[in-house]
This record gives C-alpha cells, structure tokens and sequence, in this order.
C-alpha cells in the first residue's frame, strides 16, 4: 500500500501525461484508435499494449482504474458499465457450470437475483449463510469457487467476519470477494487490505460525488489470482477480466469514465462520507 495519504491519492493518481499540461482528466471520446503502420496496429492486438478500441481500453477509462487501484490499494482494476456489470464479470471470470458460491444473506437484493436467476441457468449453486467463518465453512465443497460478501450489506448494514473468512479463502484456495460499494471507494474501509482477493464495487453512488453516473469496477490485490481458475485467461492477458471486458463489451463509455473518477473536493465523496459517517454517531 503506497504511503501518500488518501485524499492525496484521490487528487493526483492515475491522471495520463497530456501534451497541454491539463489538471483534470482529459475525455478520449473515441471508439478507435490509429496506428502508426500496419506492423504496429498487428503488435498492439497481439500484445493487448497500447490502444486499440475503446471497448477494449481507452485512457481516459484506464485513468478511471489507476485511481481506483490506489484508492483501493489493488493491484490493478477494471471498469464497467454498472456495479452489476462488475459483479457479474468478477464472478463469471472465476466459476463455471457445476461450481459454487457461498454468499453472505442480506446482500443487495439485485445481487441475490443476479446470482439466483442468471447464475442459476449458468448451472452455479449459491449457498446463503451469514458472514462469519463457521457458518460459511460449514457450506464448502470441493466445487466452491468464491467467498462474496458486501463490507456493509445494503440494508441491514451488517459488517462480514473478514479475519475469519479470508483465512478461510486462503486455506482452501478460494477467491473471496467483497462488494465495497458502502466502502466509498476506499474512503471507509479497504478490503483488500482485510484480506479479500477481489473488490467489486459500484461507482454509482459515492465515486462521482453527486449521483449522476452509472458504473462499476472491479479490482483485485493480485492480478495472477484469476489463472488459479481461468476459464477465460488467453496466453497474452493475464487478467481474466480484461478478456471479459473486451468479449462480453461491459465496458463503460469514456464520458462515464471520466465523469466517475473520484477526485477530492468538498462537494465530493470523501466529504459526504466522512459527513454520513458523522450523522450515523449523533
Ligand atoms: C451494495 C450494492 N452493490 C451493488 C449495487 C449495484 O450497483 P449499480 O446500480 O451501479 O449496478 C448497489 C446498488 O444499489 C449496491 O447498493
């Protein structure tokens, strides 16, 4: 976890080299990108370096995620069109047909529908029990493949057992996920830094700090996690997600991109957080 604080992580990282000198986060409102030569164009789709097309990565979205990735102490993050979008991709990246999940009860009620209605016609079962290290390992089998709990469970706000269950994750090599939506982007709590392998999270509520954008991301402590599983690892990306984001286009707009880049001023999520935080203890 780097040393510079927070708040100024939250101003500075991820911002890309811009020829004017810009302060703010510049908007490559493009769908493609040109190459130099033909030998270049074919090196950049080989290697999955420097830009191609926009749903495959674009700079204004990558600085979306460097940011994210130091606010959140990852390794590195993917963006996409909506929290549900990045709970989906994280969840599809690391389980296939005939595996399982142990998830939290009291998640998000578009979460259980997403796991019982989508995943379900996938052939993945999800077992329910509360988010403490007993209950949980009293439902693993050899086929459980992921851990997924929120930080604060939206409504009920109940806090996980992330001791418990990380060392759980970890001693049967399986990925534990947390969505860190009520996490505020790092502002809260970084679960990462708890133990969890993956975050999962929506920007649409606290990231851009005025509610008016729709997006998601999903970031991981080590990015080689996902060849441990890697129904959709390729030879030339590492990251499980990347392939996703590029086949399954999740992938946010680069106007959303950049309108849901968390920056730090008053009117902005830190303030409201640590404002919300504040109104909880009167
Ligand atoms: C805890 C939690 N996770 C995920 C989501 C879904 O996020 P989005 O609306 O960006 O898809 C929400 C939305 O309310 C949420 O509260």
């Amino acid at each position: 976890m780097s040393v510079v604080r927070y708040d100024t992580r939250a101003v500075l990282s991820g911002l890309p080299d811009d020829p004017y000198g810009a302060v703010g986060l510049p908007i490559y409102a493009t769908a493609a990108f040109a190459f130099s030569s033909l030998e270049e164009g074919a090196r950049r789709f080989a290697t999955g370096e420097g830009y191609t097309y926009s749903r495959a990565q674009n700079p204004t979205n990558r600085a979306l995620e460097e940011r994210l990735a130091a606010l959140e102490g990852a390794a590195d993050a993917a963006v996409f069109a909506s929290g549900q979008a990045a709970t989906l991709s994280a969840v599809i990246a690391l389980v296939q047909a005939g595996d399982e999940i142990v998830a939290a009860t009291g998640l998000f009620g578009q979460t259980t529908g997403l796991f019982n209605h989508v995943l379900g016609l996938m052939g993945i079962n999800v077992h329910y029990v509360p988010a403490e290290r007993d209950a949980v390992a009293e439902v693993l089998s050899d086929r459980t493949r992921a851990i997924f709990v929120e930080t604060l469970s939206n409504p009920d706000l109940s806090i996980p057992d992330f001791e418990g269950i990380a060392a759980l994750a970890e001693a049967h090599g399986i990925a534990f996920i947390v969505d860190n939506t009520f996490g505020a982007v790092g502002a809260l709590a970084r679960p990462l830094t708890l133990g969890a392998h993956v975050v999962v999270e929506s920007l649409t509520k606290w990231a851009s700090g005025h509610g008016s954008v729709l997006g998601g991301a999903v970031l991981a402590r080590r990015t080689d996690l996902w060849q441990r599983y890697a129904p959709y690892t390729t030879q030339n990306r590492q990251w499980a997600l990347e392939t996703l984001a590029i086949h399954g286009g999740l992938t946010p707009d680069p106007v959303t991109g950049a309108r849901a880049l968390p920056i730090y001023n008053t009117t902005s999520y830190v303030f409201r957080d640590t404002e919300h935080a504040a109104n909880c203890l009167r």
